[in-house]
């Protein structure tokens, strides 16, 4: 359905939206000061621009959340991303993927919150509604040395993990957008079939070594899970926005996900090929394979593979193209929800918060281009 100033079902869908994101933005009244326009062009956006904006404000919201968590146990501790204090255990396991693991934790950290902070001021400086989740920060989160304990949006110690992504950048045949039914396989298979912690959730968590070494490779394929996530909301998103000033927030955001997601695609390489694969955590039997040995290995597995192959896009004949993907624009906000969910990223959260983040959703797919920048 699309979203024109319509029907009365589109009407009432509007109002409950509204009804439920102003409880959920009230507690930025603060920031009216931001109402000011920076750019001093006094132009409003459409409201499906608005809606692009903030479900993309919402899922930066999201991801910061969980990013200061990974940040307080395993990033670099400091005043722009100032919680926590560091767990040195778990620091050092990240580090054994790659020595710098937690500088790249607090700039990515940094990058979320910057980008839900953007996002909020532009929608204000447009006289649009921000979003604010604040009241859904309920989850307690990991107690393990270095958390600020503060409660989550976000849960990061039970994840069901689909990592097929690795092989989707790694195909040459198949496109998610051409092939919507192809199975691309799983990278570690056994992520996606049980519920498995990220963090250390308490000091019990620390050992035995393998343990925490698993958590820490669970780290490592829960970021470019996410952040492959990103890098297709974007230029998904990208498609239906009515001004060139939106498409141009969109397509500037964009690919900084898609420079987080190609940096800890190569971490989690590190995590499934010598010297630290293969690897089975003792408590719970989670297996990291070498898949640059039998049966894996190839095209679609071995580890330094990290650039996009070439694949189909638009149409088989034309010819292959290396390019992100799936970019279908249709549906895309509720498939970003559904896959935050099925991750097990919101274990925990209230009804109130999936209505919420649905009513965001189902607005940003109901954006459509207009041409003349007019509701
Ligand atoms: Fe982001
Ligand atoms: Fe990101």
């Amino acid at each position: 359905m699309k979203y024109r100033t319509g029907s009365l079902s589109e009407r009432a869908n509007r109002r409950s939206f509204l009804r439920r994101g102003l409880v959920a933005a009230s507690a930025l009244g603060a920031g009216s000061k931001l109402l000011a326009d920076p750019q001093g062009s006094s132009g409003k956006l459409t409201q499906g621009d608005a809606a692009l904006l903030r479900f993309a404000a919402a899922a930066e919201i999201l991801e910061s959340d969980f990013w200061i968590q990974y940040n307080e146990l395993g990033g670099v501790q400091d005043k722009e991303v100032p919680s926590g204090s560091g767990n040195p255990v778990y620091t050092a396991k990240l580090q054994n993927l790659d020595s710098d693991f937690d500088t790249y934790i607090h700039d990515n950290t940094d990058d979320e919150i910057t980008h839900f902070t953007f996002l909020n001021a532009y929608l204000q400086s447009k006289g649009a509604q921000p979003v604010n989740l604040d009241q859904f920060r309920t989850l307690p989160g990991s107690t393990a040395t270095g958390s600020s304990r503060m409660l989550r949006l976000t849960n990061l110690m039970q994840h069901t993990l689909d990592t097929s992504w690795w092989t989707r950048y790694r195909s040459s045949d198949n496109n998610p957008d051409l092939n919507p039914n192809f199975p691309f396989p799983q990278a570690v298979p056994d992520l996606g079939k049980g519920q498995f912690t990220a963090i250390p959730r308490t000091d019990a968590d620390l050992t035995p070594d393998a343990h925490i070494q698993a958590i820490a490779n669970t780290a490592a394929f829960h970021m470019p899970t996410i952040e492959q996530g990103g890098n297709s909301l974007y230029p998904s998103m990208a498609q239906r926005a009515s001004s060139v000033e939106v498409l141009r927030i969109l397509i500037s955001i964009g690919p900084t996900e898609t420079m987080h997601f190609q940096t800890w695609s190569d971490k989690a390489g590190n995590a499934v090929s010598p010297p630290l694969a293969p690897l089975t955590d003792p408590t719970n039997g989670l297996t990291f394979p070498n898949l640059n040995a039998a049966p894996f290995g190839g095209e679609e597995f071995t580890t330094n593979l990290i650039m996009p192959e070439p694949c189909p896009f638009l149409s088989p004949s034309l010819p292959k193209c290396s390019i992100i993907r799936p970019t279908e624009t249709k549906g895309i906000a509720m498939g970003v929800v559904k896959f935050l969910t099925a991750m097990g990223l919101f274990i925990g959260q209230s009804k109130a918060f999936f209505d919420v983040m649905q009513d965001l959703a189902a607005a940003a797919d109901n954006a459509e281009r207009r041409m003349d920048g007019q509701d």
